[in-house]
Order: C-alpha cells, then sequence, then structure tokens
C-alpha cells in the first residue's frame, strides 16, 4: 500500500542513485516546498547538498534568524547565507510600479543566486521544490496567476545556463501531499503549515515606493498581525493573512496630540489553490484587538482598514 513514508523512502533512494558523488545546489527560501525538497535531500545525500538562502532585505520579522536556527542549527543543513538586502533596497529605491518591481527583485534574485552558485565547485544538479500544479501551469500556454512569479523566482534560466540538471522530488505533489511528506520527514508542524510568503515580499505590500523606514514599520505591523492570528487559533484556517502598507497618510488623535500617519491594510484570505479567493469572515473581537494593538504598538501607523474583497476580481496581493 502506497504511503508517505515509501514514497519518501523510494524518492530518497532515487535521489541518492542519480546524484551518486556530485553534488546538489537548491535555493531555500523558508517557504514549505522549498523547505521539504531540502530536507528530503539532505537525507538522501546529506552535505553534498548545498542550499543558498538570499536574503533580499525584503523578509518579515526575524525571517532569517528563524530559518537558520531550524535548517543551519537543528537540522543541520548545509546552507550558505547571502545577505543581499543592500542590492535590492538600492535598486528598489524610487520605483513605485509594481511590475518593475517585481522585475528588479526577480533579476537580482538570479544574478545574486547564480554567483553564489558558481562558487560551489562539483555541482551538477539543481534542485527545485517544484509541484505537479507548478507542472501543470508551466505547460498550459495561459498560466495562472502565480505563473506571473515563476518568471521571478524560478531559477530555470541557470539550469542550462550553468549546464545542472535538474531534481524536482516534489513534481508529482500537491501542496496538502507536500505537507504530509515534510510531517513524514520530521519537518516542525510550524513550517509544515506555513502560510504561502511571495518572492518579491513585503515590496509588493508596501504600495508604491519602497524603503527601510516602511520596510520596518511593515514588519512590526506584520508580526503583531500574525501573533493575534496565531492566538486565536486562525492561522491554519486561513491561506493568507498579512498586512499592507499604503502610502496614504490620515488624521488620527492620540492622548490629546493630533497625529497625521499611515494607514495599514490587513488582508486575510480563505483558498485552496490561491486561484480564488474570498476575504475571511475574521471574528469582530479579533479584528478590534489585531487593530487596537497595531495602532498603539507601532508608531508611525494611526488607523487599520480590512479589505472586503474577494478574488476575482480582486488578487490576493495588493501589487
Ligand atoms: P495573487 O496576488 O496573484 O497571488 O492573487 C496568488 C498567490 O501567489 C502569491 N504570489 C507570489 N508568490 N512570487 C511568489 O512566490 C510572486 O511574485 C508572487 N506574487 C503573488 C500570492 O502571495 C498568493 O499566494
Amino acid at each position: 500500500t502506497w504511503s508517505m513514508a515509501a514514497f519518501a523512502e523510494e524518492t530518497i533512494a532515487e535521489i541518492r542513485e542519480r546524484v551518486g558523488e556530485k553534488r546538489v545546489i537548491l535555493g531555500l527560501s523558508g517557504g514549505v516546498d522549498s523547505s521539504v525538497a531540502a530536507l528530503l535531500i539532505h537525507h538522501a545525500i546529506g552535505r553534498q547538498l548545498t542550499c543558498i538562502f538570499v536574503d533580499n532585505g525584503l523578509l518579515r520579522k526575524d525571517e532569517a534568524k528563524k530559518l537558520k536556527a531550524v535548517f543551519a542549527e537543528k537540522l543541520q543543513l548545509n546552507i550558505r547565507f547571502v545577505n543581499a538586502a543592500g542590492r535590492f533596497l538600492k535598486a528598489l529605491a524610487g520605483v513605485a510600479d509594481p511590475e518593475k518591481k517585481r522585475k528588479i527583485i526577480g533579476k537580482i534574485f538570479m544574478d545574486v543566486f547564480e554567483a553564489e552558485a558558481k562558487k560551489i565547485k562539483g555541482a551538477d544538479f539543481l534542485a527545485q521544490g517544484t509541484l505537479y500544479p507548478d507542472v501543470i501551469e508551466s505547460q498550459s500556454a495561459f498560466g495562472g496567476p502565480t505563473s506571473i512569479i515563476k518568471s521571478h523566482h524560478n531559477v530555470g534560466g541557470l539550469p542550462a545556463k550553468m549546464k545542472l540538471s535538474l531534481i524536482e522530488p516534489l513534481r508529482f505533489l500537491f501542496k496538502d501531499e507536500v505537507r504530509l511528506l515534510g510531517k513524514t520527514l520530521g519537518l516542525d508542524d510550524d513550517m509544515v503549515h506555513r502560510q504561502p510568503f511571495p518572492g518579491p515580499g513585503l515590496a509588493i505590500r508596501i504600495i508604491g515606493k519602497v524603503d527601510r523606514r516602511q520596510l520596518t514599520l511593515l514588519r512590526e505591523v506584520d508580526a503583531i498581525l500574525l501573533e493575534e492570528i496565531r492566538k486565536a487559533g486562525y492561522y491554519r484556517k486561513l491561506w493568507q493573512s498579512f498586512a499592507v502598507l499604503l502610502p496614504l497618510k490620515s488624521v488620527g488623535i492620540m492622548g490629546d496630540k493630533r497625529t497625521y500617519e499611515n494607514i495599514a491594510a490587513i488582508r486575510a484570505v480563505t483558498s485552496v489553490d490561491a486561484m480564488t479567493a474570498d476575504w475571511a469572515r475574521l471574528p469582530h473581537d479579533l479584528m478590534g484587538r489585531i487593530s487596537n494593538r497595531i495602532i498603539n504598538e507601532v508608531k508611525g501607523v494611526n488607523r487599520v482598514v480590512y479589505d472586503i474583497s474577494s478574488k476575482p476580481p480582486s488578487t490576493i496581493e495588493w501589487e
């Protein structure tokens, strides 16, 4: 009988056989797919796998730190951390157009990744956490909305350019199966059940121009939101929950002083595959707590609004 444990065992044996004494590189983002792929390959070939983690400066609060603790320290994966925040932020300076922001981020990611990959001598393989829906999507002429990302984040140009062969151990699995596989391989529940996070990161959740100050602000807002969502037991019920920083200011009152500060929008959606999504009917008292905490604790935000748009015709992300 087919089980995830048997699938894992078979796949591990196949990878071992195919790779032999060679080396494999993999772009680790900390998302479910790349994490499970990394762990599976690590089980097969241990330190012959080198993961590359690119910190683009657009991540959520403590993200890089958490990833280090889990994958490098606890699971003992071989990871190269590249801090490229400066490069990304410099290139993004003054750019307000969403598509331009995405293109810049995608291009720098490729450059940084390729430069790092070249330093790994004897690497013959590039591994990716491609899922079955990604495979289908890339075969159809008209890809779904998430196919936009693939042009940024998949390192598809690299294998040919660097003469690498692809290893895609998850290419026959759906998301829920990947989560189950992660669990089978002993991945922390926290990692297994992560909500998706877009490659361009917080840059597409700061509407318009992106700078360090706004990134810090959004990180604080987002951390509070996620903490309250988790505490209320909603994290796993939602496809995604996040905050968006608007390039708008509004008037408020704090104590006896007039304030004129930013607006944060909260987006929480349910979905099965991100092709369609509905705005989540969060309890009003939870929304109230989220709003109170953000306004009281984050200096620079004096108003919180809730996004009640479904996809389609809106998208999940605002940019
Ligand atoms: P939209 O906003 O198109 O998003 O409804 C659908 C899903 O895709 C995610 N998303 C991205 N993921 N790189 C990614 O890795 C991207 O450029 C990107 N853009 C959107 C989004 O978070 C949602 O889950």
